[in-house]
């Protein structure tokens, strides 16, 4: 049964054949057959990135242990892992975003890593909040021990706070999602961010990694958002790493 977006009729469900093609190209030939054969990398235990590059992003950490105080807040957050580089990159790759035109933000940037792969860009400026202040910790050590240092990885800014109390950069964004939290609380970061500060109508493109149970939540809280629009879907093999990008302007 094909399943589509409320608004924009886009299709929300991938044939098989749709979601092989996309597996080889966003986790490559390797990537693939290990979904395929239901042994797919774990990016807890994935240690090349760290290995690569002097950094401690690997890992994961339940809600309960990122020191959040507010009880309804830990039970919305969901727990620490990092994105695979390579599903990072493919996304930076296919977005279609100029990454000279605007600033690039992580929201849940947990240990920073997906904020160093962006920093190989040129984005105007590359945000990272995070809730967890361990973690925030560690991501702002790993852009100064990530090697080679890049001239951009100094760059980076990493905020120690709820998304839902944090300032987006002004100007166009692509904002990185990777199922930090439940949808209520991404409905709430973006009401803020249409009535932010910079009252200009601006350019917001979203890349919202997930995995397919969560899909439909997701789907539907950003439907019920008037000024953005579902413009891609694409589906891994093992549903584990499902990209919703979503364009659009904020009503300014
Ligand atoms: C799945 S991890 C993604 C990490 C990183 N974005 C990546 O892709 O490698 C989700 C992160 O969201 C953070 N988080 C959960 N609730 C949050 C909140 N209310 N505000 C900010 N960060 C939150 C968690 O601590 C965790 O680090």
């Amino acid at each position: 049964m094909t399943v589509t977006d409320a608004r924009s009729g886009q299709p929300i469900r991938k044939g098989r054949l749709g979601r092989v093609g996309y597996s080889i190209a966003c986790l490559g030939w390797r990537g693939a057959l290990a979904e395929l054969a239901k042994r797919p990398d774990s990016p807890e235990t994935d240690a090349e990135f760290d290995a690569m590059h002097g950094t401690n992003t690997a890992g994961s950490v339940e809600p309960a242990d990122l020191g959040i105080r507010d009880a309804d807040t830990v039970r919305k957050a969901i727990r620490y892992l990092p994105s695979p580089l390579r599903v990072t990159s493919w996304m930076l790759n296919e977005i279609g975003v100029d990454p000279a035109r605007c600033s690039f933000v992580d929201i849940g940037c947990g240990k920073g890593r997906v904020l160093l792969v962006a920093a190989e860009r040129p984005f105007r400026h590359i945000a990272g909040v995070e809730i967890s202040t361990e973690l925030a910790d560690i991501a702002r050590l790993n852009t100064q021990r990530y090697r080679p240092a890049s001239s951009r990885v100094g760059a980076i800014a990493v905020s120690n706070s709820d998304a839902r109390d944090f300032e987006m950069p002004s100007g166009d964004l692509l904002i990185h999602m990777y199922h930090p939290f439940d949808p209520a609380i991404s409905a709430a970061v973006f009401a803020r961010l249409a009535t932010s500060a910079d009252a200009r109508p601006r350019r917001v493109s979203v890349a919202y990694l997930t995995y397919t149970h969560s899909v439909p939540a997701v789907a539907e809280m950003f439907s019920a958002i008037g000024w953005l629009r579902l413009v891609r879907y694409e589906e891994s093999i093992s549903g584990r790493y499902n990209w919703l990008f979503y364009d659009g302007s904020t009503p300014g």
